[in-house]
């Protein structure tokens, strides 16, 4: 198992422990995108959806591309969710086929840029070419320490929350872990993110407000961007001009303006 989907419980996360202060940064660390619209954008141009998943596929490495300009460390991505299984046959194989040409194609640029990648998500049900592509992928940046790209697939919130707890119990239960020591902090380290900050701004293009699913634990603070772009016509503009909205917002975490 690797390491992201098989946390050792009290794992200190170092990547984000030497990250710059909250309160020095204005633009968000973390942005999590939640990228739709790639069916309707090819329905309404008269073309197959998969059409519009491969014009969404492109767009991927322009915003990958600004994330360090922007000052974006964290950049993680709902590629594809445990309920989009329920899509036709056909689209389902056509995802597939494509997640495992765009790791074959970026592998070397995304490595050349300095970029890291890591996929979280439950991997059983994925076929054993993508798993060894994205195992590939991994191993081929886990050096890097520029833009942390994380690319969840075969995703969904509620399933890495049953997951997480089902390794929790286990732990419990082989008395590696005092039931008494369970609370907000631990439960985390069991999560497929383990090693990543929460989000500081969710983005979700195509006009749709609700959260599908996605970092459900994670982004329990997180500011939220509902954008009406479909996700194949989003630029690195657009993403310029959110980044620099969430630095205008007063984010209080519960508490009270200082
Ligand atoms: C949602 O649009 C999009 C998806 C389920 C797939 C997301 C995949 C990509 C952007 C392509 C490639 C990604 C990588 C990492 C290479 P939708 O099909 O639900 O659109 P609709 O709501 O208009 O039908």
């Amino acid at each position: 198992m690797d390491k992201v989907s098989d946390p050792a419980p009290g794992v200190q996360n170092s990547e984000t422990d030497v990250d710059e202060p909250a309160a020095a940064r204005r633009g968000p660390r973390h942005v999590a995108i939640i990228m739709d619209g790639n069916g309707r954008w090819a329905q309404s141009r008269g073309r197959p959806r998969l059409f519009g998943h491969h014009a969404g596929a492109k767009r991927v490495r322009e915003v990958v591309e600004s994330c360090s300009s922007l000052g974006v460390k964290y950049l993680t991505i709902f590629a594809f969710s445990t309920e989009n299984w329920k899509r036709t046959q056909a689209e389902v194989a056509g995802l597939m086929s494509l997640f495992r040409r765009y790791i074959a194609k970026e592998m070397q640029a995304l490595a050349a840029r300095n970029v890291r990648v890591r996929f979280i998500g439950d991997r059983v049900r994925l076929d054993a070419k993508l798993t060894e592509l994205m195992d590939q992928l991994e191993k081929t940046t886990e050096q890097n320490d520029g833009t942390q790209l994380t690319i969840a697939l075969n995703y969904g919130g509620r399933d890495e929350v049953a997951r997480a707890t089902k390794r929790l119990a286990q732990d419990v239960a082989a008395g590696r872990l005092n039931p008494e020591d369970v609370d907000e902090e631990t439960l985390p380290k069991y999560l497929d993110t383990y090693v990543l900050p929460d989000p500081d701004l969710v983005i979700r293009t195509s006009g749709e407000a609700r959260i599908s699913n996605f970092l459900l634990w994670q982004s329990a603070y997180a500011e939220y961007e509902f954008i009406d772009t479909l996700w194949p016509d989003f630029t690195a503009e657009e993403f310029a001009e959110l980044c620099a909205a969430f630095g205008a917002r007063d984010r209080r975490f519960g508490g009270i303006r200082k």
